[in-house]
């Protein structure tokens, strides 16, 4: 099977069970600067899931572009990759409830009857049911075992010793539940990879049985406690269940591709062509296995992940920023791969011109985009080939690396620090990511200060109103939050020196007490002067102390922290995962006010608001 075919036939399984096909959006999320890529077919769906009425009625189905950079470093393993196809089928809301097509939504028992069916039925998938093992949600304190996902999968024949009870870090999405907003328990299904039969029982943590497909249940909503403010209460939140409850299911392509035709998940049809453009360039062969395959693997992989972010139809190109950055990222580190493999030619673009033949049917955009693709890569590659050679040499002289030289590194050569730490880590040397910053954000204020003395001043009052608004902005989405509830999540934001630009998820026209209370909410705090701290600490303390992050999204492991609080107290006012800059005391962003208040798009509001004084 191909993965067309694969493609093909997940689509037309679920037609054949009353769903709409809607087509893959952008790996560039609109409207949401607070999330880099499209993480799972669900991040587009997210203010259906939320109740918002979707064109297509309440099942759907589709094929979504998806970017994860979380795992980067695993790439060059049997089964990551930073860049996948999702295949995924949703149910948005009540089996109860028509969506008046005549489509009702469905919940556990149908969504894993139709995975088995797709997976086993020898029309469909046909895998040896034999070879499948599942997970459930084994319950804890918040939420109990999944017993009706067992049932179903025990009526289907699944044995006891095949289907495993796991904790919230596998058997709940988002992974964990650390974050507020819907979500709920899943399960999982892996298959056999190994040679002749498979165990009698499941065991987990046997690479072997490979997760191919996941099923995930949003029936709850976790919301704050509403006396969660206070410091040292004993349970900050609660798992209230939802109103609508909804089915959100993902499967990886490309690892399912490999995993039916039992082939390499590099080789199966649309990555074997890389590869083999690799091994010309390289004069080596994959099959030799080891740091080869690997180099290969890591090539094949993250040109792929730059051909799709430069090929989007909403592409960005190579920067110091965000989506840029991660771009420079990729292919910097595919350089650099290359450069292990004794490639001497620039090779990214002669690369990329694969992926376009294997993609051009399917991603039509890429057609249309050859030459961005091609020419931004020749491009980066260019920049970046002569420094790294340099910097290459540099390295080696090094008896230590810490965070200072990472910034030469970076400042000097382009090495971004991933890159850096990578090497480092190859050395046997750790980086600290503290000093880094701390450098990179003198030599900011440097370049700002010196261009605000060339431009008069001009500039520096421009950046000091994109900062205080910048606060302004953490402070109104937590009114929001307080006012409004808890389903506010921030959708977007935009700041200039004008004004800021606050989209977020909401269903429907603020009133004018509540805009009124939102003003003295953030204006009340502003005057209480309430100290703002940044903290660089690892993802999971920050996701202990409540930090707000976005639904969906994957954080690196050492994030950066924004609290806003009164040091009297201690009460916690606002915190968020942000990157800054940000005031240093609340006292000194000025009065807030809402120039405006309108709806965005289906089910996300828009607040225009600035600071005066
Ligand atoms: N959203 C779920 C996932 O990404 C299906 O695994």
């Amino acid at each position: 099977m191909t993965s067309d075919e694969l493609r093909q036939k997940y689509l037309d399984f679920f037609k054949s069970k009353g769903h709409v096909v809607i087509p893959s959006t952008s790996l560039i999320p609109e409207n949401d600067p607070s999330v880099l890529f499209t993480t799972a077919g669900m991040h587009p769906l997210v203010p259906y899931l939320l109740g918002e009425r979707h064109p297509g009625g309440r099942r759907l189905v589709s094929v979504q572009k998806c970017i994860r950079t979380g795992d980067i470093d695993e790439v060059g393993d049997d089964v990551h990759l930073t860049f996948f196809e999702m295949l995924g089928n949703w149910s948005l809301g009540d089996p109860s409830e028509s969506d008046g097509i005549g489509r009702a939504g469905y919940f556990k028992k149908d969504a894993i009857t139709w995975s088995y069916e797709f997976l086993t039925a020898k029309e469909w998938l046909g895998l040896d049911p034999l070879k499948l093992a599942v997970s459930v949600f084994a319950g804890d304190e918040d939420a109990p075992r999944d017993d009706e996902s067992i049932a179903v999968w025990k009526s289907l024949g699944v044995p006891e010793e095949r289907i495993a009870h796991l904790g919230k870090n596998d058997n709940w999405w988002p992974a964990g539940g650390k974050n507020p907003g819907p979500q709920g328990p899943d399960t999982e299904m892996f298959y056999w990879t190994g040679t002749g039969r498979a165990p009698a029982v499941f065991d987990p943590t046997d690479a072997r049985w490979v997760e191919i497909w996941n099923d995930v249940f949003m029936q709850y909503d976790k919301q704050p406690t509403t006396n969660n403010r206070q410091q040292g209460a004993e349970k900050q939140y609660q798992f209230i269940p939802l109103k609508q409850k909804n089915v959100d299911t993902g499967m990886g392509l490309e690892r399912t591709t490999a995993v039916i035709t039992g082939t390499d998940m590099f080789l199966i049809d649309t990555m074997k062509p890389l590869i083999q453009v690799v091994e010309e360039l390289s004069l080596k062969r994959y099959s030799d296995g080891g740091e080869i395959a690997r180099a290969m693997r890591i090539i094949a992989d993250h040109v792929r992940s730059a051909a799709f972010i430069l090929g989007d139809e909403r592409g960005v190109m190579p920067s110091n920023t965000r989506q840029g950055y991660i771009l420079r990222r990729l292919i910097r580190r595919a350089v650099r791969y290359g450069k292990s493999l004794g490639i001497t030619v620039p090779f990214t673009a002669t690369v990329a011109s694969t992926i376009i033949e294997v993609y051009g049917e399917a991603y039509p955009e890429f057609q249309k985009n050859k030459a961005v693709i091609i020419e931004e890569l020749e491009r980066e590659e260019e920049r970046f080939g002569v420094a790294l050679d340099r910097g290459l040499r540099e390295f080696a002289k090094l008896t230590a690396v810490d965070g200072k030289v990472a910034f030469d590194l970076y400042q000097s050569y382009g090495f971004p620090l991933e890159l850096t730490e990578e090497l480092a880590r190859e050395r046997g040397f750790t980086v600290d990511r503290a000093i880094f910053e701390t450098e990179f954000q003198k030599h900011q204020e440097l370049s700002r200060t010196a261009s605000a003395g060339q431009f008069k001043g001009g500039l520096t009052d421009h950046s000091g109103i994109v900062v205080r608004l910048h606060t302004a902005t953490h402070l109104l989405n937590a009114a929001l939050r307080q006012v409004l509830g808890d389903h506010v999540w921030q959708k977007g934001s935009n700041i200039t020196a004008e004004r800021t630009r606050f989209d977020f998820s909401h269903g429907e026209k603020m009133t004018e007490e509540q805009k009124k209370k939102v003003e003295e909410l953030v204006n009340g705090w502003i005057s209480r002067d309430l100290m703002v701290e940044k903290k660089i600490l690892p993802l999971e303390e920050a996701r202990k102390s409540g930090a707000i992050g976005v639904f969906g999204e994957k954080y690196p492991d050492t994030v950066s922290m924004y609290t806003i609080a009164d040091p009297a107290t201690g009460e916690v006012i606002s915190r968020e995962f942000c990157g800054g800059p940000h005031v240093t005391h609340t006292g000194e962003i000025g009065t807030f006010k809402i120039l405006k208040e309108e709806a965005s798009s289906a089910g996300v509001r828009r607040i225009k608001a600035t600071v005066e004084g």
